[in-house]
Protein backbone atom coordinates (compact mmCIF):
# COMPACT_ATOMS: atom_id res chain seq x y z
CA UNK A 1 0.00 0.00 0.00
CA UNK A 2 1.44 3.40 -1.28
CA UNK A 3 0.94 5.85 1.39
CA UNK A 4 0.12 8.88 -0.20
CA UNK A 5 -0.30 11.15 2.55
CA UNK A 6 3.39 11.65 2.49
CA UNK A 7 3.54 12.69 -1.50
CA UNK A 8 0.45 16.07 -0.83
CA UNK A 9 1.45 18.96 -0.56
CA UNK A 10 1.06 21.01 2.34
CA UNK A 11 -2.01 23.35 0.76
CA UNK A 12 -3.54 19.96 0.00
CA UNK A 13 -2.94 18.35 3.36
CA UNK A 14 -3.99 21.61 4.83
CA UNK A 15 -7.46 21.61 2.80
CA UNK A 16 -10.47 21.10 5.25
CA UNK A 17 -12.99 19.01 4.11
CA UNK A 18 -16.57 20.70 5.01
CA UNK A 19 -18.57 18.89 7.07
CA UNK A 20 -21.11 20.77 6.43
CA UNK A 21 -20.76 20.00 2.62
CA UNK A 22 -21.07 16.13 3.76
CA UNK A 23 -24.17 17.08 5.51
CA UNK A 24 -25.66 19.01 2.88
CA UNK A 25 -25.24 15.72 0.80
CA UNK A 26 -28.79 14.84 2.59
CA UNK A 27 -30.52 18.02 0.98
CA UNK A 28 -30.57 16.55 -1.94
CA UNK A 29 -33.12 14.18 -0.79
CA UNK A 30 -36.32 14.35 -2.49
CA UNK A 31 -38.31 15.69 1.02
CA UNK A 32 -35.68 18.28 1.64
CA UNK A 33 -36.80 22.27 0.97
CA UNK A 34 -32.80 23.36 0.20
CA UNK A 35 -32.13 27.09 0.47
CA UNK A 36 -28.53 25.84 0.96
CA UNK A 37 -27.31 25.89 -3.13
CA UNK A 38 -26.27 29.14 -4.47
CA UNK A 39 -27.81 27.76 -7.96
CA UNK A 40 -29.53 30.04 -10.19
CA UNK A 41 -33.16 29.14 -11.60
CA UNK A 42 -33.29 26.52 -14.33
CA UNK A 43 -36.14 28.31 -15.71
CA UNK A 44 -34.22 30.94 -16.13
CA UNK A 45 -31.69 29.15 -18.77
CA UNK A 46 -32.22 30.59 -22.34
CA UNK A 47 -32.25 27.47 -23.79
CA UNK A 48 -33.85 28.86 -27.48
CA UNK A 49 -31.52 31.27 -27.68
CA UNK A 50 -28.46 29.08 -26.90
CA UNK A 51 -29.71 26.36 -29.48
CA UNK A 52 -30.35 28.40 -31.85
CA UNK A 53 -27.12 30.57 -31.34
CA UNK A 54 -24.68 27.27 -30.91
CA UNK A 55 -26.52 26.10 -34.37
CA UNK A 56 -25.03 29.16 -36.14
CA UNK A 57 -21.93 29.18 -34.50
CA UNK A 58 -21.47 25.55 -35.57
CA UNK A 59 -22.98 25.93 -38.93
CA UNK A 60 -20.71 28.52 -40.02
CA UNK A 61 -17.96 29.00 -37.42
CA UNK A 62 -16.82 25.12 -36.18
CA UNK A 63 -13.79 25.11 -37.52
CA UNK A 64 -12.71 28.59 -34.90
CA UNK A 65 -15.38 27.23 -32.38
CA UNK A 66 -14.02 23.41 -31.92
CA UNK A 67 -10.04 24.47 -31.94
CA UNK A 68 -7.68 25.87 -29.24
CA UNK A 69 -8.13 29.25 -28.88
CA UNK A 70 -5.61 31.71 -26.79
CA UNK A 71 -5.24 32.01 -23.39
CA UNK A 72 -7.08 35.16 -23.09
CA UNK A 73 -10.27 34.63 -24.34
CA UNK A 74 -11.98 34.58 -27.87
CA UNK A 75 -11.20 38.39 -28.76
CA UNK A 76 -14.90 39.06 -30.17
CA UNK A 77 -16.44 38.21 -26.65
CA UNK A 78 -13.62 40.44 -25.15
CA UNK A 79 -14.92 43.23 -27.20
CA UNK A 80 -17.99 42.42 -26.25
CA UNK A 81 -17.45 42.38 -22.89
CA UNK A 82 -15.81 45.67 -23.07
CA UNK A 83 -18.83 47.33 -24.30
CA UNK A 84 -20.85 45.35 -21.76
CA UNK A 85 -18.79 46.64 -19.16
CA UNK A 86 -18.76 50.30 -20.01
CA UNK A 87 -22.88 50.63 -19.69
CA UNK A 88 -21.40 50.40 -15.79
CA UNK A 89 -18.98 53.29 -15.93
CA UNK A 90 -16.50 50.83 -16.33
CA UNK A 91 -14.06 51.62 -18.83
CA UNK A 92 -11.26 48.52 -19.88
CA UNK A 93 -9.89 47.72 -23.42
CA UNK A 94 -10.56 44.34 -24.66
CA UNK A 95 -6.73 43.40 -23.92
CA UNK A 96 -7.14 44.12 -20.66
CA UNK A 97 -9.59 41.39 -20.13
CA UNK A 98 -8.92 38.05 -19.56
CA UNK A 99 -11.86 35.17 -20.44
CA UNK A 100 -11.63 32.67 -17.39
CA UNK A 101 -13.86 28.81 -16.35
CA UNK A 102 -16.12 30.79 -14.31
CA UNK A 103 -15.32 33.84 -12.38
CA UNK A 104 -13.94 31.43 -9.99
CA UNK A 105 -10.66 30.60 -11.79
CA UNK A 106 -10.33 34.39 -12.05
CA UNK A 107 -10.29 34.06 -7.88
CA UNK A 108 -7.82 31.58 -7.78
CA UNK A 109 -5.49 33.04 -10.33
CA UNK A 110 -5.53 36.36 -8.92
CA UNK A 111 -4.65 34.07 -5.78
CA UNK A 112 -1.79 32.35 -7.78
CA UNK A 113 -0.25 35.34 -8.94
CA UNK A 114 -0.53 37.41 -6.16
CA UNK A 115 -0.15 35.39 -2.83
CA UNK A 116 2.74 33.94 -1.01
CA UNK A 117 2.12 31.59 2.14
CA UNK A 118 2.25 33.98 4.99
CA UNK A 119 0.89 37.21 3.29
CA UNK A 120 -2.31 38.61 4.85
CA UNK A 121 -5.81 39.30 2.76
CA UNK A 122 -8.05 41.77 4.22
CA UNK A 123 -11.98 40.16 3.45
CA UNK A 124 -15.38 40.79 4.92
CA UNK A 125 -17.27 39.23 7.32
CA UNK A 126 -18.70 37.18 6.25
CA UNK A 127 -17.60 36.11 2.63
CA UNK A 128 -17.55 34.54 0.01
CA UNK A 129 -17.20 30.73 0.63
CA UNK A 130 -15.26 29.83 -2.78
CA UNK A 131 -13.46 33.09 -2.55
CA UNK A 132 -12.15 32.15 0.79
CA UNK A 133 -11.24 28.63 -0.33
CA UNK A 134 -9.39 29.94 -3.14
CA UNK A 135 -7.00 32.17 -1.17
CA UNK A 136 -6.67 29.83 1.51
CA UNK A 137 -5.16 27.49 -0.55
CA UNK A 138 -2.45 30.04 -1.09
CA UNK A 139 -1.79 29.49 3.03
CA UNK A 140 -2.46 33.25 3.35
CA UNK A 141 -3.93 34.99 6.82
CA UNK A 142 -7.09 36.09 6.51
CA UNK A 143 -8.31 39.86 8.36
CA UNK A 144 -12.18 39.42 8.44
CA UNK A 145 -13.89 42.80 8.70
CA UNK A 146 -17.06 43.55 9.89
CA UNK A 147 -19.69 44.47 7.76
CA UNK A 148 -23.23 45.99 8.70
CA UNK A 149 -25.91 47.31 6.16
CA UNK A 150 -24.07 49.77 3.93
CA UNK A 151 -21.01 47.47 3.45
CA UNK A 152 -17.67 47.05 5.55
CA UNK A 153 -16.95 48.97 8.48
CA UNK A 154 -14.72 51.72 7.66
CA UNK A 155 -13.36 52.21 11.07
CA UNK A 156 -12.70 48.41 11.31
CA UNK A 157 -11.22 48.57 7.97
CA UNK A 158 -9.17 51.37 9.41
CA UNK A 159 -7.79 49.67 12.17
CA UNK A 160 -7.29 46.20 10.78
CA UNK A 161 -4.79 48.30 8.11
CA UNK A 162 -3.48 50.18 10.62
CA UNK A 163 -2.94 47.02 12.93
CA UNK A 164 -1.30 45.28 9.88
CA UNK A 165 0.87 48.22 9.48
CA UNK A 166 2.35 48.14 12.76
CA UNK A 167 3.40 44.75 12.46
CA UNK A 168 5.26 46.00 8.98
CA UNK A 169 2.41 44.38 6.89
CA UNK A 170 0.62 45.44 4.11
CA UNK A 171 -2.11 42.73 3.31
CA UNK A 172 -2.18 42.05 -0.48
CA UNK A 173 -5.11 43.05 -1.43
CA UNK A 174 -9.02 43.57 -0.29
CA UNK A 175 -11.55 41.27 -1.44
CA UNK A 176 -15.34 42.30 -1.56
CA UNK A 177 -18.01 41.05 -2.94
CA UNK A 178 -20.31 44.82 -3.19
CA UNK A 179 -23.41 44.14 -4.86
CA UNK A 180 -25.83 41.52 -3.34
CA UNK A 181 -23.14 39.89 -1.33
CA UNK A 182 -23.08 35.87 -1.79
CA UNK A 183 -23.96 35.31 1.46
CA UNK A 184 -25.52 38.29 2.97
CA UNK A 185 -27.06 39.76 0.31
CA UNK A 186 -26.13 43.29 1.39
CA UNK A 187 -24.96 46.19 -1.23
CA UNK A 188 -21.95 48.74 -0.21
CA UNK A 189 -23.29 52.41 -0.52
CA UNK A 190 -21.34 54.65 -2.88
CA UNK A 191 -19.79 56.46 0.41
CA UNK A 192 -18.15 52.68 1.55
CA UNK A 193 -17.12 52.42 -2.04
CA UNK A 194 -15.19 55.53 -1.82
CA UNK A 195 -13.98 55.23 1.74
CA UNK A 196 -12.76 51.32 0.57
CA UNK A 197 -10.54 53.08 -1.96
CA UNK A 198 -9.45 55.85 -0.07
CA UNK A 199 -7.93 53.35 2.78
CA UNK A 200 -6.91 50.77 -0.12
CA UNK A 201 -4.69 54.15 -1.59
CA UNK A 202 -3.58 55.22 2.09
CA UNK A 203 -2.13 52.02 3.11
CA UNK A 204 -1.35 50.94 -0.69
CA UNK A 205 -3.00 47.79 -1.16
CA UNK A 206 -5.30 46.44 -3.76
CA UNK A 207 -9.08 45.63 -4.54
CA UNK A 208 -10.60 42.53 -5.53
CA UNK A 209 -14.04 42.99 -6.96
CA UNK A 210 -15.90 40.02 -7.18
CA UNK A 211 -19.19 40.80 -8.99
CA UNK A 212 -20.94 38.26 -10.42
CA UNK A 213 -24.65 39.43 -9.10
CA UNK A 214 -24.76 42.81 -10.22
CA UNK A 215 -27.28 42.54 -13.14
CA UNK A 216 -29.63 40.64 -10.59
CA UNK A 217 -30.97 44.04 -9.34
CA UNK A 218 -34.48 44.21 -8.39
CA UNK A 219 -35.50 47.02 -6.18
CA UNK A 220 -33.29 50.32 -5.60
CA UNK A 221 -30.44 52.17 -7.08
CA UNK A 222 -26.92 50.60 -8.40
CA UNK A 223 -23.63 52.68 -7.00
CA UNK A 224 -21.28 52.23 -9.45
CA UNK A 225 -19.03 49.25 -9.09
CA UNK A 226 -15.57 49.81 -6.73
CA UNK A 227 -13.82 49.70 -10.25
CA UNK A 228 -15.40 52.36 -11.84
CA UNK A 229 -14.83 55.10 -9.03
CA UNK A 230 -11.07 54.21 -8.91
CA UNK A 231 -9.09 56.64 -10.49
CA UNK A 232 -5.68 54.74 -9.36
CA UNK A 233 -6.43 51.64 -11.24
CA UNK A 234 -5.98 49.26 -8.08
CA UNK A 235 -9.31 47.16 -8.70
CA UNK A 236 -9.30 43.86 -10.18
CA UNK A 237 -12.58 43.66 -11.65
CA UNK A 238 -14.33 40.06 -11.71
CA UNK A 239 -17.42 38.75 -13.20
CA UNK A 240 -19.52 35.98 -15.21
CA UNK A 241 -22.35 34.99 -17.14
CA UNK A 242 -23.20 31.80 -14.51
CA UNK A 243 -26.34 34.06 -12.75
CA UNK A 244 -26.83 35.69 -16.12
CA UNK A 245 -27.10 33.44 -19.14
CA UNK A 246 -26.15 29.63 -17.56
CA UNK A 247 -23.68 28.41 -15.14
CA UNK A 248 -22.88 25.17 -17.15
CA UNK A 249 -21.12 27.83 -19.81
CA UNK A 250 -18.54 28.03 -17.50
CA UNK A 251 -17.56 32.07 -18.74
CA UNK A 252 -15.90 34.32 -15.98
CA UNK A 253 -13.39 37.45 -16.67
CA UNK A 254 -11.04 39.17 -15.09
CA UNK A 255 -10.40 42.71 -15.68
CA UNK A 256 -7.71 44.44 -14.26
CA UNK A 257 -4.48 46.57 -15.02
CA UNK A 258 -1.86 45.03 -17.91
CA UNK A 259 0.64 44.09 -15.63
CA UNK A 260 -1.54 41.86 -14.01
CA UNK A 261 -3.90 40.67 -16.67
CA UNK A 262 -0.48 39.30 -17.98
CA UNK A 263 0.59 37.47 -15.26
CA UNK A 264 -3.07 35.85 -14.51
CA UNK A 265 -2.49 34.85 -18.42
CA UNK A 266 0.89 32.99 -18.23
CA UNK A 267 -0.88 31.34 -15.07
CA UNK A 268 -3.92 30.40 -16.79
CA UNK A 269 -1.69 29.01 -19.61
CA UNK A 270 0.08 26.18 -17.27
CA UNK A 271 -3.52 25.37 -16.15
CA UNK A 272 -5.86 24.81 -18.75
CA UNK A 273 -3.97 26.10 -22.31
CA UNK A 274 -7.46 27.91 -22.80
CA UNK A 275 -10.93 28.49 -21.40
CA UNK A 276 -13.48 26.72 -23.95
CA UNK A 277 -13.67 28.10 -27.42
CA UNK A 278 -17.20 27.06 -27.93
CA UNK A 279 -18.71 28.70 -25.27
CA UNK A 280 -17.49 31.76 -25.86
CA UNK A 281 -17.54 31.76 -29.34
CA UNK A 282 -21.86 30.91 -28.60
CA UNK A 283 -21.30 33.87 -25.44
CA UNK A 284 -20.25 36.09 -28.34
CA UNK A 285 -22.87 35.33 -30.91
CA UNK A 286 -25.41 35.93 -28.29
CA UNK A 287 -24.15 39.23 -26.88
CA UNK A 288 -23.64 40.29 -30.74
CA UNK A 289 -27.37 39.38 -31.28
CA UNK A 290 -28.47 42.06 -28.07
CA UNK A 291 -29.18 38.61 -26.41
CA UNK A 292 -28.38 39.57 -22.93
CA UNK A 293 -29.81 42.67 -22.40
CA UNK A 294 -33.29 41.73 -23.81
CA UNK A 295 -33.73 38.71 -21.23
CA UNK A 296 -32.25 39.98 -18.01
CA UNK A 297 -35.61 41.85 -16.94
CA UNK A 298 -37.55 38.43 -16.90
CA UNK A 299 -34.55 36.69 -14.95
CA UNK A 300 -34.80 39.78 -12.35
CA UNK A 301 -38.46 39.77 -11.97
CA UNK A 302 -38.77 36.33 -11.50
CA UNK A 303 -35.83 36.51 -8.55
CA UNK A 304 -37.96 39.39 -7.03
CA UNK A 305 -41.28 37.76 -6.88
CA UNK A 306 -38.71 34.64 -5.18
CA UNK A 307 -37.28 36.68 -2.84
CA UNK A 308 -40.58 39.01 -2.00
CA UNK A 309 -42.15 35.36 -1.19
CA UNK A 310 -38.95 34.65 1.29
CA UNK A 311 -39.51 37.67 3.03
CA UNK A 312 -43.28 37.23 3.34
CA UNK A 313 -42.83 33.73 4.80
CA UNK A 314 -40.17 34.92 7.23
CA UNK A 315 -41.95 37.91 8.42
CA UNK A 316 -44.99 35.42 8.68
CA UNK A 317 -43.21 32.67 10.21
CA UNK A 318 -40.09 33.53 12.13
CA UNK A 319 -40.59 34.52 16.24
CA UNK A 320 -39.48 37.58 17.76
CA UNK A 321 -35.28 37.84 17.64
CA UNK A 322 -34.80 36.89 14.28
CA UNK A 323 -33.45 39.28 11.98
CA UNK A 324 -32.85 39.10 8.32
CA UNK A 325 -31.56 41.49 5.13
CA UNK A 326 -33.83 42.69 2.53
CA UNK A 327 -31.45 42.19 -0.09
CA UNK A 328 -31.88 44.78 -3.10
CA UNK A 329 -31.13 41.55 -5.91
CA UNK A 330 -28.62 38.78 -6.02
CA UNK A 331 -29.74 34.91 -4.94
CA UNK A 332 -29.28 35.24 -0.96
CA UNK A 333 -30.34 36.65 2.35
CA UNK A 334 -28.97 36.27 5.29
CA UNK A 335 -30.39 35.48 9.00
CA UNK A 336 -29.48 36.04 12.55
CA UNK A 337 -30.71 34.11 15.01
CA UNK A 338 -31.13 34.77 19.07
CA UNK A 339 -27.52 34.96 20.47
CA UNK A 340 -27.32 31.58 21.89
CA UNK A 341 -28.26 29.38 18.94
CA UNK A 342 -25.85 27.44 16.93
CA UNK A 343 -26.97 27.40 13.05
CA UNK A 344 -24.29 24.54 12.89
CA UNK A 345 -25.44 22.47 14.94
CA UNK A 346 -28.90 23.24 14.19
CA UNK A 347 -28.18 21.74 10.80
CA UNK A 348 -28.95 18.16 11.26
CA UNK A 349 -32.03 18.81 13.11
CA UNK A 350 -33.19 21.31 10.18
CA UNK A 351 -32.46 18.51 7.64
CA UNK A 352 -34.69 16.12 9.77
CA UNK A 353 -37.56 18.51 9.59
CA UNK A 354 -37.28 18.92 6.12
CA UNK A 355 -35.43 22.11 5.31
CA UNK A 356 -31.62 22.67 4.38
CA UNK A 357 -29.66 25.68 4.53
CA UNK A 358 -25.70 26.86 5.08
CA UNK A 359 -24.49 27.54 8.50
CA UNK A 360 -23.42 31.45 8.36
CA UNK A 361 -19.57 30.24 10.53
CA UNK A 362 -18.89 28.57 7.25
CA UNK A 363 -18.16 32.36 5.70
CA UNK A 364 -16.57 33.73 8.58
CA UNK A 365 -12.80 33.76 7.93
CA UNK A 366 -12.21 34.44 12.05
CA UNK A 367 -14.51 31.56 12.98
CA UNK A 368 -17.38 33.60 13.98
CA UNK A 369 -21.08 33.46 12.71
CA UNK A 370 -22.35 30.69 14.75
CA UNK A 371 -26.35 32.19 14.98
CA UNK A 372 -26.39 33.60 11.25
CA UNK A 373 -27.17 31.39 8.06
CA UNK A 374 -27.56 32.05 4.52
CA UNK A 375 -30.75 30.99 2.70
CA UNK A 376 -30.90 30.95 -1.17
CA UNK A 377 -34.20 32.15 -2.53
CA UNK A 378 -33.06 31.50 -6.86
CA UNK A 379 -33.74 28.16 -6.58
CA UNK A 380 -36.38 26.81 -4.43
CA UNK A 381 -40.19 27.37 -6.01
CA UNK A 382 -42.17 29.84 -4.37
CA UNK A 383 -44.52 27.07 -2.71
CA UNK A 384 -41.25 25.37 -1.70
CA UNK A 385 -39.60 29.03 0.57
CA UNK A 386 -43.17 28.72 2.12
CA UNK A 387 -42.64 25.10 3.34
CA UNK A 388 -39.43 25.51 3.91
CA UNK A 389 -39.54 28.70 5.81
CA UNK A 390 -42.93 27.04 7.81
CA UNK A 391 -40.53 24.18 8.99
CA UNK A 392 -37.28 26.24 9.24
CA UNK A 393 -39.42 28.64 11.95
CA UNK A 394 -40.68 25.67 13.64
CA UNK A 395 -37.14 24.65 14.52
CA UNK A 396 -36.03 27.80 15.40
CA UNK A 397 -38.90 28.35 17.93
CA UNK A 398 -38.05 24.78 18.94
CA UNK A 399 -34.46 25.46 19.41
CA UNK A 400 -35.15 28.81 20.85
CA UNK A 401 -37.27 27.44 24.04
CA UNK A 402 -34.37 25.96 26.23
CA UNK A 403 -32.69 29.28 25.84
CA UNK A 404 -35.87 31.15 26.74
CA UNK A 405 -36.12 28.95 29.21
CA UNK A 406 -33.31 29.58 30.77
CA UNK A 407 -33.73 33.28 30.67
CA UNK A 408 -37.35 32.86 32.68
CA UNK A 409 -35.25 30.80 35.07
CA UNK A 410 -32.21 32.66 35.47
CA UNK A 411 -35.21 35.65 36.30
CA UNK A 412 -36.60 33.41 38.89
CA UNK A 413 -33.01 33.33 40.40
CA UNK A 414 -32.93 36.46 40.95
CA UNK A 415 -36.58 37.24 42.37
CA UNK A 416 -35.82 34.12 44.60
C1 LIG B 1 -19.24 35.93 -5.08
C2 LIG B 1 -19.00 34.85 -6.06
N1 LIG B 1 -17.87 34.86 -6.77
C3 LIG B 1 -17.59 33.92 -7.68
C4 LIG B 1 -18.48 32.88 -7.93
C5 LIG B 1 -18.09 31.84 -8.94
O1 LIG B 1 -18.95 31.81 -10.01
P1 LIG B 1 -18.58 31.17 -11.40
O2 LIG B 1 -17.29 30.40 -11.26
O3 LIG B 1 -19.72 30.27 -11.75
O4 LIG B 1 -18.43 32.30 -12.35
C6 LIG B 1 -19.68 32.82 -7.22
C7 LIG B 1 -20.62 31.73 -7.43
O5 LIG B 1 -21.63 31.58 -6.82
C8 LIG B 1 -19.94 33.84 -6.25
O6 LIG B 1 -21.07 33.86 -5.54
Amino acid sequence: MIEFEAFFSRSARTAERSTIRELLKLAGRGNVVSFAGGLPDPETFPVDELRAVADEVLRTDAARALQYGTTEGDPRLRAQLAAWMAKDGLQVAPDDILITTGSQQALDLVGRVLLEPGDAIVCELPSYLGGLQAFRAYQVEMVGVRQDDEGMAPADLAEALRRLARAGRRPKFIYVVPDFQNPSGITWTQERREQLLALAGEFGTLIVEDNPYREMRFAGMAPPPIAALDRAGRTLYLSTFSKTLAPGLRIGWLAGPAAVIERCVTAKQAMDLCGPALTQAIAAALLARGGLLTRLPEVVARYRRKCTAMLEALEREMPPGVTWTRPEGGLFLWVRLPEGLDAGAMLQPALAEGVAYVPGQAFHCDGGGRNTMRLNFSYPTEAQIAEGIARLARLVRRESAPAIHTIHRRGTTVSD
